[in-house]
C-alpha cells in the first residue's frame, strides 16, 4: 500500500534513506508531484519506468537546487553565449516552474536521459522538495507522479489514487500552487524552442532569449512526452465554446459533467464544476477538476473553452487539447 506521510525532517530524511538505497519516492513540487529517483541510481530510473507505464523513449527531468548542481549534469563544452542566457534565465526564473534542455554531462546515466545527448534540468521551488534535495545531496530525476498518459496530480491523494498497491512512500504537501507542469525551453536549437508550454510565458523569456520557436502544437517531435494525448481523464472529454455550450446540453440525452466557466448556465440534471475565469487559478485547478469530473462517472466531460485573449492561457489550451485527444 502507497503511503502519505506528513513532510517533517524525520519523514523527509527516512524519504532520502530510500533514494540512497535505490528507491524511489513520490514529493510534491510548486508545479505538480513528481514520482523521484537518484538521477544515478539505475534500478531507481528503471523503477519509475516501470511504476508509470512510461514509454523508454521519454526522458525525465532532473531536479537540483541550483545552477552549480545543475552544471555537473551538463556539458562542460557548453557555447559561451548559451552558458550567458542560462546564467540570466536560472538568476530570473530558478527556482521555479522552468526547465531547460542542455547538452548532458558524459557522466550522466543514458537511461536517466532515454538515450538522448541532453538533459532536461529544473531548480523546484517548493520548499519541501528542496528539503528533500538537500537531505538526498544529489539530483533527483521526476516525472509528474501519475500513470502514464493520466491526468497530472496535485495533491498527495491523487498520487495514491493512481499508485495504490506500490509501497510508495508520498510526502505531503497539499495542493500545489502552479498546478500544471513547468515550461520546457529547448536551448540546445537556435532560436530556443519551448517544447512545453507552462506557466513561464515565451512573452516572459523574450526579454533575455530575444527570438523564440514556439513551434504548433501537435507538431512537436523533440519532446517526446508532449505527444497529443496525455493528461486525459477516463471519460471521454469535449472542448467547447462559450457559444455553443448550451445547446450541445440541450441534446444530451443523459447527464453530464460541465467544467464552466459561466456556472449560472449549467443546471440539473448536468452536474457543474465551477471553473475560475482567470488564468493562474484555472491551472491551479485544472487537474482535479478533471479527476473529480472522473469520479462522477458520467457519460462524458464538457469543458468550456477559456478564452484567448491572454498568453498566461496557452499552457491552460494546451493541457485541455490533450486532455480531450483521442487516443492513436
Ligand atoms: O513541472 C514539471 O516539469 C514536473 C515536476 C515533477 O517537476 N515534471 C514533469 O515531468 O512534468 P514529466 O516527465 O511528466 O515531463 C517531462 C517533459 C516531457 O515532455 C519530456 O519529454 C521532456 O520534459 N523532456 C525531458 N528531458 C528532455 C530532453 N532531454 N529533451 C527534450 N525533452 C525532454
Ligand atoms: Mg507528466
Amino acid at each position: 500500500m502507497s503511503k502519505i506521510v506528513a513532510s517533517t525532517d524525520q519523514s523527509i530524511a527516512l524519504a532520502a534513506q530510500q533514494l540512497r538505497d535505490g528507491g524511489v519516492v513520490a514529493f510534491p513540487t510548486e508545479t505538480v508531484y513528481g514520482l523521484g529517483g537518484g538521477t544515478f541510481q539505475s534500478t531507481a530510473i528503471e523503477t519509475i519506468y516501470r511504476l508509470k507505464g512510461r514509454p523508454f523513449d521519454n526522458p525525465l527531468i532532473a531536479h537540483v537546487l541550483d545552477w552549480p548542481h545543475a552544471a555537473n549534469l551538463v556539458s562542460e563544452q557548453l557555447p559561451e553565449f548559451t552558458r550567458s542566457l542560462v546564467l540570466e534565465l536560472t538568476n530570473c526564473f530558478w527556482p521555479g516552474p522552468l526547465t531547460l534542455v542542455l547538452p548532458k554531462a558524459a557522466t550522466v546515466p543514458a537511461q536517466a536521459t532515454a538515450g538522448l545527448e541532453t538533459i532536461a534540468v529544473r531548480a523546484p521551488a517548493d520548499p519541501i522538495a528542496r528539503r528533500l534535495l538537500h537531505a538526498f545531496g544529489s539530483p533527483i530525476s521526476a516525472p509528474s507522479a501519475n500513470r502514464s498518459g493520466h491526468v497530472s496530480p496535485t495533491t498527495a491523494e491523487h498520487v495514491a489514487a493512481d499508485f495504490p498497491e506500490d509501497d510508495l512512500l508520498i510526502l505531503d504537501g497539499g495542493a500545489c500552487q502552479v498546478g500544471i507542469e513547468s515550461t520546457v525551453l529547448d536551448l540546445t536549437t537556435s532560436p530556443a524552442k519551448i517544447l512545453r508550454p507552462g506557466s513561464v510565458t515565451a512573452d516572459q523569456l523574450r526579454p533575455i532569449l530575444g527570438a523564440i520557436d514556439t513551434p504548433l502544437l501537435y507538431s512537436q517531435t523533440s519532446s517526446p512526452g508532449t505527444r497529443s494525448q496525455h493528461y486525459s481523464p477516463r471519460t471521454p472529454a469535449f472542448l467547447i465554446s462559450s457559444a455553443a455550450l448550451v445547446d450541445r446540453l440541450r441534446q444530451s440525452s443523459q447527464s453530464v459533467v460541465v467544467l464552466a466557466i459561466h456556472p449560472h448556465r449549467i443546471s440539473p440534471p448536468h452536474n457543474l464544476i465551477a471553473m475560475p475565469n482567470d488564468a493562474t487559478a484555472y491551472a491551479q485547478r485544472i487537474y482535479s477538476a478533471l479527476r473529480d469530473a472522473d469520479a462522477l462517472n458520467c457519460s462524458e466531460i464538457l469543458i468550456e473553452e477559456p478564452p484567448r485573449d491572454a498568453e498566461e492561457w496557452s499552457a491552460i489550451h494546451d493541457r485541455l487539447r490533450r486532455a480531450v485527444a483521442k487516443p492513436h
